[in-house]
């Protein structure tokens, strides 16, 4: 009795930490948008400085992406977090005191850091440490607390938000400093997993985590999968292996589906909507900033629908459903803006319907397909290697998309930037009835032997 208390409250304890995880990470991302008026007034930036410091923050996450897979076998799971958690903590407090832009920069990369990493390491930390029964919803509820993270950066930003103060964006910086100590403070008395334990051959530290944390009657099996994994992994080819001909579909579907994901402009939305609201005709930044929390409520809102449709509808249905839905919006955000002359004052709330409607059609659909498909169609022995390439083209791609955004929409027009979107959408479309795998339902050895026998992704 004692101990399945214990166990129960272990696990929430965990899954309490995983949704400060995943609330940092949205949190750092979408701090930027509110900040963005204020800082443009206090250190007189330009649009293409704007873009400096968004991107910034993203190639910090490119680095941290790419090296935080080695150094998480190495130092162990718990290490890295907790480094990742001072890193949070330390870059919030710098960023927010930057006393200069080339301080801004810095601190951004800096902090970007720990974003590119926690996106690794805290769902992997999850996924080995939860109890096998619930580890699905642990790791969906990552992605959910991501939308959060980012709905919270956008209330934090409004409440701080005041016309009269232009240094209004130090405090919005400063407010990632209260999650990043509840992750470090958490973190510090949560166990090592026992998977990476196991490997550093300390099974009997191994079996006393597990013992905390899953029913008494599944511990053996657990420990037995572990060690075949691990004996699976001993002779993993890397690098060649994920290079080979088979497995060309499973890269072009992870690498595809990251460049349509950040192609159709989503985080020119998350990061500048309170800037594309001042364009369209708001006025003042706090109504701006108002209008863009409304962009949040509404992601967090259709993700978790999204996790209701995923396994019932199937991941290219809700792909057509979804990317069709993101381009006709985008159309029509683009008249939002083509029409602004002739709607006048409804022009606004013209943009921003279409601009919610687009966000609903992203959370469905792109948004949780990226992350799932990345996680599904590599075969055990490159799974790790494969996904993080498939998250390091989703920084890749951000980065690309958010660093050229305010250029594109000088050199194309205001209106057309939104079309640009759109058209990437419509080849996304294409692309999608070629390489859009339906996972639904189907083992992940299943989906290896289809590879293996070279056949065609949509005949999955
Ligand atoms: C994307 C992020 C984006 C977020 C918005 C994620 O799936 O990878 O780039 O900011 O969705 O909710």
């Amino acid at each position: 009795m004692a101990e399945s208390k214990q166990n129960k409250v272990l696990v929430i304890v965990i899954a309490a930490i995983a949704s400060t995880g995943g609330l940092l990470f949205g949190f750092d991302t979408g701090v930027i948008s509110g900040a963005i008026p204020f800082l443009q007034l206090d250190f007189n930036l330009t649009d293409a400085q704007i873009e400096d410091v968004t991107a910034f923050g993203l190639i910090g996450a490119v680095i941290g992406a790419l090296f935080g897979g080695r150094i998480t076998d190495i130092l162990g799971r718990k290490k890295v977090i907790l480094v990742s958690a001072f890193i949070f903590a330390t870059g919030a407090w710098w960023s927010g005191a930057a006393p200069d832009i080339t301080q801004l920069l810095i601190s951004r990369l800096y902090l970007g850091l720990a974003i590119g990493v926690s996106s690794f390491a805290v769902p992997l930390y999850i996924a080995e440490i939860s109890p096998t029964k619930i580890r699905g919803t642990l790791v969906s509820l990552f992605q959910l607390l991501i939308t959060v993270g980012i709905l919270v950066s956008y209330l934090s930003d409004s409440a701080l938000a005041d016309n009269d103060v232009v240094s209004s964006w130090r405090p919005m910086f400063y407010m990632g400093i209260f999650p990043a100590i509840i992750l470090f403070v958490g973190m510090f008395f949560l166990p090592e997993t026992p998977r990476w334990l196991m490997s550093k051959g300390k099974e009997a530290e191994g079996r006393r985590v597990l013992a905390k944390i899953e029913d008494p009657e599944m511990i053996d099996t657990a420990i037995q999968l572990m060690k075949d994994e691990l004996a699976k992994d001993a002779d993993q080819a890397g690098w060649k292996e994920l290079f080979k001909p088979w497995m060309r579909n499973a890269l072009i579907i992870a690498i595809g589906i990251m460049f349509f994901q950040q192609f159709v402009g989503i985080n020119t939305v998350i990061y500048y909507s309170p800037k594309i609201f001042l364009k369209a005709g708001f006025e003042g930044n706090e109504a701006a900033i108002w209008a863009s929390v409304s962009v949040g409520v509404v992601n967090v809102l259709f993700t978790i629908l999204s996790l209701y449709l995923i396994d019932r509808l199937g991941r290219r249905k809700l792909y057509f459903i979804g990317t069709t839905g993101i381009v006709i919006s985008l159309i029509f955000m683009g008249l939002g803006f083509a029409l602004q002359a002739q709607l006048g004052d409804m022009a606004k709330w013209f943009l921003v319907g279409s601009m919610l409607v687009y966000i609903a059609f992203f959370a469905i659909s792109l948004g949780p397909l990226g992350w799932l498909i990345i996680s599904e169609v590599f075969p055990l022995r490159v799974r790790g290697l494969g996904a993080s390439i498939g998250s390091l083209s989703n920084w890749g791609f951000n980065t690309l998309v958010v660093w050229t955004f305010f250029k594109l929409m000088n050199i194309l027009g205001d209106a057309e930037v939104f079309w640009f979107f759109g058209a990437i959408g419509v080849i996304g479309l294409i692309w999608g009835y070629k390489f859009i795998p339906e996972t639904k339902g189907v083992t992940l050895e299943k989906i290896e032997e289809h590879w293996r026998q070279g056949k065609a992704p949509n005949e999955l």
